[in-house]
């Protein structure tokens, strides 16, 4: 017998500017990636509907501490079903992203699940229902999330935000190449932004002026990616990174990678990406030479890729 099953696929993202800055009002600008997370949807005997990835299995109504956002969304969309028509699934859930890499794969995971479960249980899976889903989900990992992440996963393409508001979709008329380098570092955002939030307590006057710069940034990488100019916004990811360096959240593991790239004279900027603490550092490198500074950075770091930014947020598969 086959049986009914439902999934969705949502994009991972980087963070060109604005991370932290913009939990705090800034604008910023962010890009998904060509590494997807998908969640499966299939209804299964028994009473017990359950979660699974890799090897871990829980059940949704144990709080064993996995799947904690996941398992938030699953009870929220459920609770709008009439009991008489409830079955039991299992969420199965693959991604190519790694965790606590930067690299917004909690924020996909949300997505895909909100997104194919809503359509499983056939409620209503309007964009603006699975975005509201997800960022619930979020807001339980992440405490106080701006939803740039989320909004990045559901858009697609590459995006200029302003917490809880998608404020344009840039349009590329080519799509542009950036390397991407995880450092082998994870680590938790909520720690993170709990001690940015205590260095703008510190400094609040300097710091409402680095919201501002990261603004004007922000505004500079949206006009300098429509017009392609890689130099602009490689000196912008350098201003970025002294800036988020000064804020706390560049690591010497982090300011080494990037030093590490910037040996190579095709690379024209680079910065860390999302949360910091570890994660991820992104490359713009002149045209053509991705891949050999990819070659470059593999040889010392365990995961890294290029990606073109697809246009695509969220789908649902066939
Ligand atoms: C994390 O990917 C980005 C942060 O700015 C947090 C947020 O926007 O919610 C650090």
């Amino acid at each position: 017998m086959t049986r009914r099953s439902v999934t969705a696929s949502a994009p991972g993202k980087i963070i060109l500017s604005g991370e932290h800055f913009v939990v705090h009002g800034s604008y910023s600008v962010a890009a998904a990636i060509n590494k997807r997370v998908l969640a499966t949807v299939q209804e299964i005997d028994g009473s017990r509907s359950r979660i699974v990835s890799n090897d871990l299995v829980s059940h949704l109504g144990s709080d064993d501490g996995t799947f904690l956002g996941v398992k938030s969304i699953a009870r929220s969309i459920i609770s709008n079903v009439p009991r008489k028509n409830r079955e039991s699934f299992e969420i199965s859930i693959r991604s190519e992203i790694p965790s606590g890499a930067g690299l917004g794969s909690s924020a996909a995971v949300n997505v895909a699940c909100a997104a194919a479960l809503t359509k499983f249980v056939g409620l209503s899976s309007k964009e603006e229902e699975i975005q509201k889903l997800a960022f619930d989900g979020e807001r339980i990992l992440h405490g106080n999330p701006s939803g740039l992440d989320v909004q990045a996963s559901i858009s697609g393409g590459l995006i200029l935000f302003k917490k809880g508001t998608l404020i344009e979709k840039i349009h590329l008329e080519r799509p542009f190449k950036l390397l991407v380098v995880f450092s082998g570092k994870k680590r938790r955002t909520s720690k993170l932004v709990a001690k940015v939030a205590k260095i703008r307590e510190r400094y609040p006057n300097h710091f409402q002026r680095l919201v501002d710069s990261s603004s004007a940034s922000s505004f500079e990488i949206a006009l300098a990616a429509k017009t392609r100019n890689m130099e602009k916004i490689g000196s912008i990811f350098e201003i970025a990174q002294a800036n988020l360096s000064w804020i706390g959240v560049s690591t010497p593991h982090l300011e080494s990678l990037i030093e590490f790239l910037y040996q190579k004279q095709e690379v024209l900027g680079a910065k860390l990406t999302g949360a910091g603490g570890g994660g991820s550092v992104i490359a713009v490198i002149k045209e053509g030479s991705e891949e050999p500074i990819l070659r470059h950075a593999s040889g010392s770091y365990p995961f890294g890729f290029v990606t073109e930014i697809p246009e695509e947020g969220f789908r649902w598969e066939k």
